[in-house]
């Protein structure tokens, strides 16, 4: 099938490239030029598991290529996935959802036969309606309209494209069925996975609702931190007891520093907006507390750090690996780990951070902080290692611990991610901090 995806950030440059993968043809519309030029040379301009590889691939072969103007995709394209982004507004009342409106302007005059428009983004309940009326505005030929929300993870954005959990398409008319069939046909082949139909509004809800059930089980289990911290209890302890239930489960019961990034903090302030704004007080409070439990843990992460620097954090200079929001993404956007470095620098901390592939963005978002070139390097005369990202390097690799020991002033590791494989650092002399559990020193 040939397709379009329109805007090729975090979510469309990983969209078109698991498309081409799949046996599309595919035209990547990008307004940035300079994101343009980088993509067509078989690159990303931010780093994603997997996705240079893909691009490698099929770039090259002229299979997927990337432009900025719109008319090329409604020339090329059957199908248009609209990937733009939906930044929460500046008065944090909802989403700005003008990326994604002004793409559906822009491309729908430009259609010239039968098309079916496909939107990705995520977006507040009512949206789908507005583009609809957008369309029957301005379409001279009969352009569908699909709400397909993406559940990718950023850091897994190529494997879940390729192999999502599910499709879930909000749609109206067996025309628009028929054309979402087609272009995820070489999934559903597999047999083993759910395409969910639903109309479109429910498709804008359930995206919405499922993203803040993952906030609010973050916040659940680092609430739970909170009260092990006041009881001496282990939360790790405690969360895999609670996710051998199956009601419950494991996945997302990591206490830490909290969920960040480009969708979940947005997401979950724009779904307690609308919740309060259609009168749902219960929904709308439930999701404020997420809200609150997510933004004070970078307080419990700086109290954590205080008491191991036995309560001075002026002039103290700490090593702080990782500026990512997550591992496996260079996207700082909403990072707690930035988060958390800013407020030790606040308090009067000199924070040297070392991230594997978000150093860029993060010079670029904090200059103020200091920054080395390596883990190691970020150790040097350090008075003590935080570990903010959950990096393979920074959290598995044995020989992080061995080596750092020779640099810094005190073998002190705070991981606030609480991912840290602690035997090897206990056994080269260090002590290990962690959010909602007792700390650990080599002697005991
Ligand atoms: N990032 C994720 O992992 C993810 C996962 C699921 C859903 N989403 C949703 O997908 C949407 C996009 O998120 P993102 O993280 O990719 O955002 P992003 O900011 O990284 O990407 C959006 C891109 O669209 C481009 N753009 C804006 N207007 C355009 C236009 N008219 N024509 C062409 N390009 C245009 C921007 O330059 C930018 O590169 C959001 O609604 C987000 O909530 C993202």
């Amino acid at each position: 099938m040939r397709v379009s995806v329109i805007g090729c950030g975090h979510l469309g440059a990983s969209h078109a490239a698991a498309m081409a993968e799949l046996g599309h043809e595919v035209i990547g519309v990008e307004i940035d030029p300079g994101k343009c030029d980088i993509l067509n040379t078989g690159k990303s301009w931010f780093y994603e598991a997997g996705l240079d590889a893909l691009l490698a691939r099929h770039v090259p072969t002229g299979r997927l290529r990337f432009t900025t103007d719109p008319a090329e995709a409604a020339a090329l394209a059957d199908l248009h996935f609209i990937a733009t982004g939906t930044p929460l507004r500046e008065d944090g009342r909802g989403y700005d959802a003008s990326q994604v409106i002004s793409a559906v302007e822009t491309l729908v005059p430009l259609i010239d036969r039968p098309a079916t428009i496909v939107g990705k983004s995520t977006v507040t309940v009512g949206t789908v309606a507005t583009l609809q009326n957008v369309i029957t505005a301005g379409a001279r030929v009969g352009v569908e309209l699909v709400w397909n929300p993406e559940f990718l993870r950023e850091g897994h954005a190529v494997q879940d494209s390729l192999f999502p959990d599910r499709i879930l398409v909000g749609l109206t008319s067996p025309t628009a069925r028929a054309a979402i069939e087609e272009v995820y046909a070489p999934i559903m082949a597999r047999g083993d996975i759910e395409m969910v139909v639903t109309d479109p509004q429910t498709a804008e809800v359930a995206k919405a609702a499922a993203n803040s059930f993952l906030a609010a089980k973050i916040s659940y289990i680092n609430a739970v931190a909170e009260i092990c911290d006041l009881t001496g209890a282990n939360v790790d302890d405690v969360a895999h007891v609670m996710g051998i239930d199956k009601r419950i489960g494991h996945a997302g019961m990591r206490p830490g520093l909290g969920y960040g990034g480009g969708c979940l903090p947005k997401d979950v302030a724009a779904f307690a907006y609308a919740a309060e704004e259609m009168g749902a007080a219960a929904a709308a409070g439930l999701l404020d507390a997420v809200q609150a439990v997510n933004r004070s843990r970078q307080h419990a992460a700086a109290a954590l750090i205080t008491a191991a620097l036995h309560g001075e954090l002026h002039g103290r200079t700490i090593a702080f690996l990782g500026g990512a929001f997550k591992a496996g993404t260079s996207d700082v956007r909403d990072s707690p780990a930035l988060r958390l470095a800013d407020l030790l620098y606040q308090l009067g901390a000199t924070v040297r951070l070392f991230d594997p592939e978000a150093l860029h963005n993060a010079r670029r978002t904090h200059p103020h902080l200091a920054f080395a070139d390596s883990a190691l390097d970020a150790a040097h005369e350090a008075d003590l290692v935080v570990v903010a990202t959950e990096w393979p390097a920074f959290v598995t690799d044995p020989k992080l611990p061995a080596d750092a020991a020779e640099r810094v002033k005190n073998r002190t590791v705070v991981d606030v991610r609480n991912a840290l494989d602690a035997g090897p650092w206990l056994a080269t002399g260090w002590t290990v901090h962690q959010l909602g559990r007792p700390t650990r020193t080599p002697d005991a």
